[in-house]
């Protein structure tokens, strides 16, 4: 290939995401906040994590933030919170990341899976009353993709067999059901601020924001080894803090992060307008009263790994989220699932597909790849 068509090729080049474009816009401010957080010396539980929590509970419509080093440990922590433990049960959808099942798993309880919806890809409310057991604690509600999971059902459910609800809102901060926000609704809320997310860190970090008091107060002792006063420990915790070079990060970004929404929201729209009505392909649903996030832009195809073959060889980047389900992983064979089990889970799993989705994404960008979609289902 000659410099000159490589060079062609690279501008054409349509990533999932470029974290590089936005570090472009914001870094001198980023390294001021480093260096500020440096000058301080200050690196753990200091002002910045403070003034992070408070923000975040804050944007999350949540009376507390309890910052903590990844959204995993944010799951962990606040199934502790809830009371769940060994032997207990807890009630997940199997189309996830799997960090939502293993932070069941790391406190030896065990995760049951109901399937999930095949419009919106989020847990089935409809499917809880049969996986009910007399060991359920509680059931985590993924809200995928940047949208809501349907809480009203699912806390309906929980109050009336006394189960608490933890929300895995790891992806879609800032996404609204009814007029309230994720991770305000159940118990305890889980953020991840890994850095691909909508508001990434640049490295691991997590919050749980809550509106009880009591949890809060429970999940800043877990997350700081179990101490209720300085080298005083009421219970085995460990250290899950969240530092103050991250906090000092994100809080830069979130200044940006109303803006960044809006032009999510744009070019999903944008998608939209292109993709609906196309035969073979189901561009996101927004349910009424849902306002999604869109940290993904999921299409469903039937032959999605042709679709994602063609859109590379157009130098377009795609991503699926996710391949396998969990009740299909090698991790969960001991729970003795089969092909079948969670229909729409595997259905999912096989014709899901991310297209780019990020701010700085241009409308000429959108076109060239909603084009090549709409070519693939047509040809
Ligand atoms: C749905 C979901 N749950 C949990 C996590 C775990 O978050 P983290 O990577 O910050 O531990 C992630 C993200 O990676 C996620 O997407």
């Amino acid at each position: 290939m000659s410099e000159q068509t490589q060079t062609a090729s690279s501008f054409r080049a349509v990533p999932q995401l470029d974290l590089a474009a936005q570090y472009a816009a914001i870094g001198e401010e980023i390294r001021a906040a480093i260096e500020h957080v440096m000058a301080s010396q200050q690196f753990i539980l200091g002002h910045q994590g403070a003034a992070l929590e408070t923000e975040i509970a804050g944007l999350s419509g949540a009376a507390y933030g309890i910052g903590v080093a990844s959204g995993t440990d944010a799951l962990i922590l606040a199934l502790r919170a809830c009371g769940v433990s060994a032997g207990d049960e807890v009630i997940i959808p199997p189309f996830t990341f799997v960090a939502t099942a293993s932070a069941v798993n790391a406190i030896g309880a065990k995760p049951v899976f109901a399937d999930i919806r095949p419009d919106t890809y989020n847990i089935d409310p409809s499917d809880l009353p049969r996986r009910v057991t007399r060991k359920t604690k509680a059931i985590i509600a993924v809200h995928l993709y940047g949208l809501s999971a349907d809480m009203d059902p699912i806390l309906g459910f929980a109050r009336a067999n006394s189960l608490r609800v933890v929300e895995d809102n790891a992806q879609s901060l800032g996404a609204t059901y009814k007029g309230r926000r994720t991770g305000s609704m159940g118990d305890a809320g889980c953020i991840s601020f890994y850095p691909t997310k909508n508001l990434g860190a640049y490295g691991d970090a997590g919050m749980i924001v809550t509106n009880s008091s009591e949890h809060a107060a429970r999940l800043r002792t877990l997350r700081n080894h179990g101490q209720s006063a300085k080298y005083v420990s009421s219970e085995a915790g460990w250290n899950s803090r969240l530092d103050e070079i991250q906090a000092a990060i994100l809080r830069v970004k979130l200044r940006y992060l109303p803006e960044w929404q809006r032009a999510r929201q744009a070019h999903a729209a944008a998608y939209s307008k292109l993709l609906l009505g196309v035969p073979g392909i189901a561009p996101p649903l927004v349910p009424e009263n849902f306002g999604h996030a869109f940290h993904q832009y999921t299409i469903r195809v039937e032959q999605r790994d042709a679709l994602q073959r063609l859109l590379k060889e157009r130098n377009i980047s795609s991503s699926v989220y996710y391949p396998v389900p969990l009740h299909l992983q090698p991790l969960y064979s001991s729970l003795g699932h089969h092909a079948g089990d969670f229909p729409h889970a595997e259905h999912a799993a096989k014709e899901v597909i991310s297209l780019p989705m990020y701010p700085e994404l241009r409308s000429d960008q959108i076109t060239r790849v909603a084009e090549a979609v709409i070519e693939f289902v047509t040809k």
